[in-house]
């Protein structure tokens, strides 16, 4: 397997202004109420057992102490966006990439690539979690093979509606798992209340035919029971499934199927 030496950039924690920690406190705050009653249990006990604490960004190397002891995942600096095959090697490995910069307080609500926030909070509480932890290796050693198959648009989508955007079913309604949800307040509530989006129960083939949106919240959000379901359902070699996907025609986001099951939103 292609493994890339991570690069031993530093997060320079030390170097983080007072105002770019007031950053992080504001967004920390604000999602923190938001997301209560909206995110699932396993996202809202790693948030308390990584103590990621409202205080200020948080020291990657204190972040991967409690990491390393709950499921052996590490975070790793990273200076932006990485190729496809430095990343799927880092996820293969147990390590998250991660970006060091915050948002400037003119991008509280919105930015277009991935910040300290998104990475970290976003992110990281969800690695606590044991099976979550191997899905993500699982879907990285996945992402290496897909790359030598040619078929990372439909493993991307993958990602997309589960490890960013997902949903998760309840006994007390839907919940959120994915991390570009849990760092965003708008969508937070759009996800689960708004009448708009559908709400489809997780197919894995249906994930990977849909195309997604990067510029506006999502139309389609997909719902699975459990993660152990989302692990064993990524767990068979996918070679036949690109071969099926390929003679499949790309859903636009927003289709619906007759297939499809659809969820209701949660009570506003
Ligand atoms: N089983 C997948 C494959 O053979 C790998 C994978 C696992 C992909 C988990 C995504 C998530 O390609
Ligand atoms: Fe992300």
């Amino acid at each position: 397997m292609t493994d890339v030496e991570p690069a031993g950039l530093e997060q320079g924690w030390e170097a983080y202004t007072p105002e770019q920690h007031a950053i992080w406190r504001t967004l920390f705050h604000r999602q923190e109420a938001i997301l209560a009653r909206r995110a699932c249990r396993p996202f809202l006990d790693g948030l308390t057992a990584l103590g990621v604490e409202a205080e200020g960004i948080p020291d990657f190397r204190r972040l991967n102490e409690a990491l390393a002891r709950a499921t052996r995942w590490r975070i790793v600096a990273v200076p932006g966006l990485v190729a496809d095959d430095v990343f799927f090697a880092h996820l293969a490995n147990r390590r998250f990439p991660s970006t060091c910069f915050i948002r400037s307080p003119d991008q509280l609500d919105y930015l277009q690539e991935p910040d300290i926030f998104h990475d970290i909070f976003g992110h990281v509480p969800m690695l606590m979690n044991p099976v979550f932890a191997d899905y993500m290796e699982a879907y990285g050693k996945g992402g290496l093979k897909a790359l030598r198959l040619h078929n990372l648009e439909h493993l991307a989508r993958l990602y997309w509606y589960t490890v960013e955007f997902g949903l998760i079913a309840t006994p007390d309604g839907l919940r959120i798992y994915g991390s570009g949800i849990v760092s965003s307040k708008g969508e937070s509530i759009y996800c689960l209340e708004d009448p708009g989006p559908k709400r489809i129960a997780f197919d894995l083939l249906r994930v990977m035919r849909t195309r997604y949106r990067i510029d506006d919240y999502q139309e389609s959000y997909f719902v699975i029971e459990s993660f152990e379901q989302l692990f064993e359902a990524t767990q068979p070699d996918f070679t036949p499934y690109y071969t099926e996907l390929a003679r499949l025609s790309d859903l636009d986001p927003g289709d619906v199927r007759p297939s499809d099951r659809l969820l209701r939103a949660n009570p506003a």
